[in-house]
């Protein structure tokens, strides 16, 4: 027998299978995964790849967001119980007293939400695209959920009136300014790199605020060092990218339990039972794929 990166090759040959990953995963599921990526960019290769099954390493809204993209294709979850507490701080009935409250407002959701939430939203948007997103709408009027730090984020950039449901992420809720600013104390020059997640006194010390991706664009262009501020796996994928330059977590502590319980023996159990298969039922999957799709007609 082979090794298991050898073995999860064969079976994603024979069962014509694709593996994506998070930029958070662990770095051996990075390097055997197809396509390693923020959550718009992985939304983006559900959708356009031709392969009968997608293996989703990452967490359950995102694997969601694959099905519902992909009524054709079986998408796998190598760990079902990988959630996220941030998509959990909100439900359908939560979001329809909430409009109720606002009812001429438009309702703008972080995919890190889960499939109901989604379904009662008039449009999806990621970390990557949340600007564009409300800005493109016609109301002046938004209620943005779950993720208060990244609604307040977008306050900033935004004319418009924000009603901001108070979810947050606990990774990203780790960061200490006075950490950052030892830090950027001890290493002259260097460039710190946040995620919208971060709370606002976080964000008040970052030299670029960026999806996960987009901290990849940035260090490619840029010297460094970096201060890193987002969970932890991305500094993996950071340096395999850039060998030369150095990157520092802005905390060791910045760890998401729920992206690391995805191992190389799970993907690999994963394509030989053909497990878990994620599906979305059947009364919200119209709703909540439309407001998906009305995300990547603006992207
Ligand atoms: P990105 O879309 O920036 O990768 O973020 C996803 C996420 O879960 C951040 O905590
Ligand atoms: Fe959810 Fe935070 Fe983990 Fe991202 S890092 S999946 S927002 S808990």
């Amino acid at each position: 027998m082979g090794s298991l990166e050898d073995q999860i090759q064969q079976l994603k040959q024979s069962r014509h299978a694709v593996i994506l990953a998070h930029n958070y995963q662990v770095g051996e599921v990075q390097d055997v995964a197809d396509f390693v990526g923020d959550s718009l960019e992985l939304t983006l290769k559900a959708k356009s790849t031709d392969a009968e099954v997608i293996v989703f390493c990452g967490v359950k809204f995102m694997a969601e967001t694959a099905a519902l993209l992909c009524p054709d294709k079986t998408v796998l979850m190598p760990d079902a119980g990988a959630g996220c507490p941030m998509a959990n701080m909100v439900n359908a009935q939560q979001v329809r007293d909430f409009h109720a409250k606002y009812p001429g407002a438009a309702v703008v959701t972080y995919v890190n939400s889960n499939a109901d939430v989604k379904a009662e939203s008039d449009i999806c948007c990621t970390s990557a695209n949340a600007v564009k997103i409300v800005n493109s709408l016609p109301e002046d009027e938004i209620i943005f959920l779950p993720d208060q730090h990244l609604g307040a984020w977008v306050q900033k950039q935004t004319t418009k009136t924000i009603h901001i449901w108070k979810g947050f992420c606990p990774t990203h809720q780790l960061f200490v300014p006075e950490r950052i600013l030892e830090l950027k104390a001890q290493n002259p020059g260097s460039v710190f790199l946040a995620h919208p997640e971060c709370s606002p006194a976080i964000l008040a010390l970052a030299d670029a605020v960026a999806s996960t991706s987009g901290m990849s664009a940035y260090a490619r262009d840029h010297a460094g060092p970096f201060i890193i501020g987002t969970e932890v796996g991305m500094l993996y994928r950071l340096q395999k990218e850039n060998p030369d330059k150095l990157f520092i977590p802005a905390s060791e502590s910045a760890v998401c339990p729920n992206m690391k319980k995805t191992t190389l023996e799970k993907v690999l159990w994963s394509l030989q039972d053909m497990k878990t298969v994620v599906t979305v039922p059947a009364e919200i999957r119209e709703r909540a794929h439309q407001s998906i799709e009305r995300m990547l007609a603006v992207r």
